[in-house]
């Protein structure tokens, strides 16, 4: 049936804005307030998948029934992703992972002396990107927000990222995006399928994305 169609299989979610420290108070983080992917999480665990939601700090409660992991920095979530990975059947990746953190941390709060101060920044690891490489029968999923050029731009992560279905918003409109609790979003396929969706809410995004994930996990098994 439709409720338990992913039954069995194991799926993790990472969702939320990574925060990454300058010293023992301070942070680069994001918009992102985790709704996208706790609402994913939700649906996967209401159709009957085991569920691991690794997230970055948010306000949200855990959704009934989910396995919550807790992370911080883009580093934690890479581990607390890649030691799950072998063992799953599905991988979301909705987070906003932040793509670079301070190349130090200060071990004391940094005091302020009136003059410029410079931040040098290093490239995190892209975790999708290595799942991507890694994965054997994983159905990989991305989201790309995006400012401008959003199908161009969504379509180049795609194939980069060798994902199974990428998601795409435009986090500009209104309606849309971070902290809303709506979205508007379109799945692109590697086949070159689009579906354009309207305006929904994130749990009706997340709901439609499930039945795609269970199209595509039969696929895989040649059904
Ligand atoms: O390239 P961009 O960061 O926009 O790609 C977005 C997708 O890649 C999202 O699914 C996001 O979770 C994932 N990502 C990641 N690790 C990063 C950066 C992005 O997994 N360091």
């Amino acid at each position: 049936t439709e409720s338990d169609c992913l039954k069995g299989k194991k799926v993790l979610v990472t969702a939320g804005g990574t925060q990454e420290p300058l010293d023992p108070v301070r942070y680069l983080g994001n918009r992102s307030s985790g709704r996208m992917g706790y609402a994913v999480a939700q649906a996967l665990q209401e159709a009957g998948a085991e569920t691991i939601l690794v997230s970055a700090p948010t306000d949200l409660p855990a959704p009934q029934g989910v396995r919550r992991v807790s992370v911080q920095t883009a580093l934690e979530m890479h581990d607390a992703v890649l030691e799950n990975f072998a063992n799953l059947d599905v991988v979301v990746k909705a987070a906003a992972v932040a793509d670079y953190r301070p190349a130090t941390q200060a071990e004391q709060k940094i005091k302020k002396d009136g003059t410029n101060r410079t931040i040098e920044l290093v490239p995190n690891p892209d975790i999708l990107a290595e799942l991507g490489r890694r994965k054997t029968s994983q159905v990989l999923i991305g989201f790309a927000a995006e400012t401008e050029n959003l199908l161009a731009n969504a379509q180049e992560k795609m194939h980069r990222k060798n994902v199974d279905l990428l998601v795409a918003n435009d986090v500009t409109k209104p309606g849309a995006g971070f902290g809303s609790l709506t979205n508007i979003v379109s799945f692109l396929f590697p086949d070159g399928r689009r579906i354009d969706f309207p305006q929904m809410s994130k749990l009706e995004v997340a709901q439609n994305l499930v039945g795609e994930i269970a199209n595509l996990l039969g696929r895989n098994k040649g059904v």
